[in-house]
């Protein structure tokens, strides 16, 4: 299993510059260090029969991570959802989050999933602007949590997938 801490480190860092000052300090600090351990640790080994995560990782350290599994909450859909895309700080714009999140949408598309979705902050341009390069569709607006009576909101994204048969004759 990949190292908790590294993923943590790294999920902490990417969001820290991606969300701070766009979300409430305290929506962002309500968790501790062991909390977030805690929190990937269950989604690495949790009981979701359906949850994928791929780290990729750069001269031996780990550089960005993308996890998918079922929607939640909600009914069982012929839909994964992603629920985290996250790189490096120091290691954006270098093509690893297309990396990262083609190996989860193929590995998504092999177990027979029609379709991929994930959700996206409103404030968070630049992550829209990456998926809608990488051909994802924004289908509606919606409300990703609620903070203090405020809404917080974003919008859904789609990915449409086929999976492909092995050629016949290999493995
Ligand atoms: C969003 C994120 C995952 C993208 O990963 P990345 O490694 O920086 O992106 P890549 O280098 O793989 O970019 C892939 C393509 O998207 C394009 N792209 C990336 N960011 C872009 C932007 N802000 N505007 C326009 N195009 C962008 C790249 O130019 C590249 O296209 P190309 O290969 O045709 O040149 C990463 O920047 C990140 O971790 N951001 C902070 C956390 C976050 O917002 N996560 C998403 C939560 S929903």
């Amino acid at each position: 299993m990949a190292d908790v801490e590294a993923i943590v480190a790294v999920h902490t860092a990417s969001r820290e510059r991606a969300y701070r000052g766009h979300l409430p300090g305290a929506l962002l600090d309500q968790y501790s260090l062991g909390d977030r351990l805690a929190f990937w640790r269950r989604r690495l080994v949790g009981d979701d029969p359906h949850a994928v995560t791929w780290v990729v990782t750069v001269d031996g350290y780990l550089a960005g991570l993308c996890h998918a599994g079922s929607p939640q909450p909600g009914p069982a859909t012929d839909a994964l959802h992603i629920h985290a895309l996250y790189v490096s700080p120091n290691q954006q714009g270098r093509g690893l989050g297309r990396q990262l999140l083609g190996a989860t949408t193929a590995t998504v598309a092999a177990a027979g999933f029609a379709e991929a979705t994930l959700h996206v902050y409103d404030f968070n341009v630049p992550a829209q602007r990456f998926y809608e390069r990488l051909g994802w569709e924004r289908v509606a607006t919606v409300t990703l949590a609620e903070w203090e009576g405020r809404a917080i909101t974003g919008y859904r994204y789609e990915l449409g997938l086929v999976a492909v048969p092995p050629v016949a004759g290999r493995p």
